[in-house]
């Protein structure tokens, strides 16, 4: 579809109230699986037309054989009144040994898009993660060489240093040497949260972009403790102070193609969340892109929405813009308390309060 809205919204088309646009990605997310994949699934179809599916499952997704094996679990889990085209963009999960040819196979196979790095025991099954990114060397170099992507959980699993600074330091340390020794490594930061990685995607080359969430765009790190603790308002990398929560809206807002949406929705049950110790992980696939349109309304910049939504992240993985569109009016709509999920339930974001646009199917 042609930008016309990025180009030609105007007053005019919010009094009307209505914003239709490109139908968007969301270039980072967490499907789980089974029947948690099945609750989950319908919210993220009904709005998005692929999604960058995280393969922090447990067992992990670390060949292409496994992650063939999921994509068509997601596939089969679309319900069969929901006929709109979906595609699960597949990635797999880095570990000390994954194998060279690995990384050969999944890019020859067409269906994987991206290899996640988590350095090992930073978040939700992150254990076999990567304990030290140096002994990734000839698997990065392959990468570099077949164009395939490095998505990065940016911080440093070290204890000591002071957990809202783990994505800082992570720059320093880890993401900085990466970029100098493979410089043609196409590299995807995600869901960024303070203004020093918004200052380092500025300056670096365009093969290095980053996603941002839809909560980190709305919440600063307040929320975690507004009248108590609030375990749902709880991910990580961990929601920062307010400067950095602005110069995220500045990123989004800004046009610069670097910057694009991924939701990191990931979901956990309530019994999950609110215990002596909770998982890290907001669900916004119920409401992602109307969260998206508030942030951007607010910010005096709803034109800019669709670029960041359904253009500059299918530009940067290298994949065709999508042709269909969505629809979403501004009328307020309350959200649920809770959600089902599989035999749990989920507690989404927003519980309880309303949000001011709504999608029509
Ligand atoms: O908050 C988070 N939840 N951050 C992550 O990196 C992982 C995710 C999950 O899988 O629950
Ligand atoms: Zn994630």
């Amino acid at each position: 579809m042609q930008s016309w809205l990025a180009v030609e919204i105007t007053s005019a088309d919010i009094i009307l109230n209505t914003l239709i646009l490109t139908r968007p990605d969301d270039l980072h997310l967490h499907l789980r699986d089974d029947e948690q994949m099945k609750a989950v699934l319908p919210d993220t179809v009904r709005r998005f037309a692929r999604a960058i599916v995280m393969p922090n499952l447990n067992p992990p997704v670390l060949t292409t054989e496994i992650a063939l094996k999921y994509s068509q679990r997601i596939l089969a889990a679309i319900p069969a009144n929901m006929r709109m085209h979906f595609e699960p963009l597949m990635t797999l999960y880095l570990t000390d040994n994954t194998e060279i040819a690995e990384i050969i196979k999944a890019k020859a196979s067409g269906i994987i898009h991206g290899i996640k790095f988590y350095p090992a025991r930073i978040t939700t099954f992150s254990d076999a993660g990567v304990t030290d990114i140096a002994k990734c060397s000839a698997v990065l170099e392959t990468m570099e060489q077949e164009n395939m992507p490095l998505l990065v959980h940016g911080e440093v699993n070290d204890l000591e240093v002071d957990v809202f600074d783990r994505e800082k330091i992570f720059i320093d340390r880890v993401l900085i040497p990466i970029t100098h020794r493979f410089p043609g490594l196409k590299i995807i930061f995600e869901h960024i949260t303070t203004k020093e990685a918004v200052e380092f995607i500025k300056d670096t080359p365009g093969n290095i972009g980053a996603t941002i969430t839809a909560h980190h765009l709305l919440l600063n790190r307040n929320a975690m403790f507004q009248g108590g603790i609030r375990p749902h308002f709880y991910c990580l990398p961990v929601l920062k102070r307010e400067t950095h929560h602005i110069a995220l809206i500045e990123a989004a807002i800004s046009g610069n193609p670097k910057f694009f949406l991924g939701t990191d929705s990931a979901p956990h049950s309530r019994d999950a969340k609110e215990s002596n110790c909770g998982c890290a992980g907001i669900y916004t696939s119920h409401a992602a892109i109307e969260l998206y349109a508030e942030v951007f309304e607010q910010a005096g910049a709803l034109e800019k929405l669709e670029a960041f939504a359904s253009y500059f992240g299918a530009d940067f993985y290298g994949l065709p813009r999508n042709k269909g569109s969505i629809t979403l009016i501004k009328e307020s709509w309350d959200v649920p308390m809770e959600l089902k999920f599989g035999r749990e339930a989920l507690v989404p974001f927003c519980a309880g309060r309303s949000i001011t646009w709504k999608i029509l199917d």
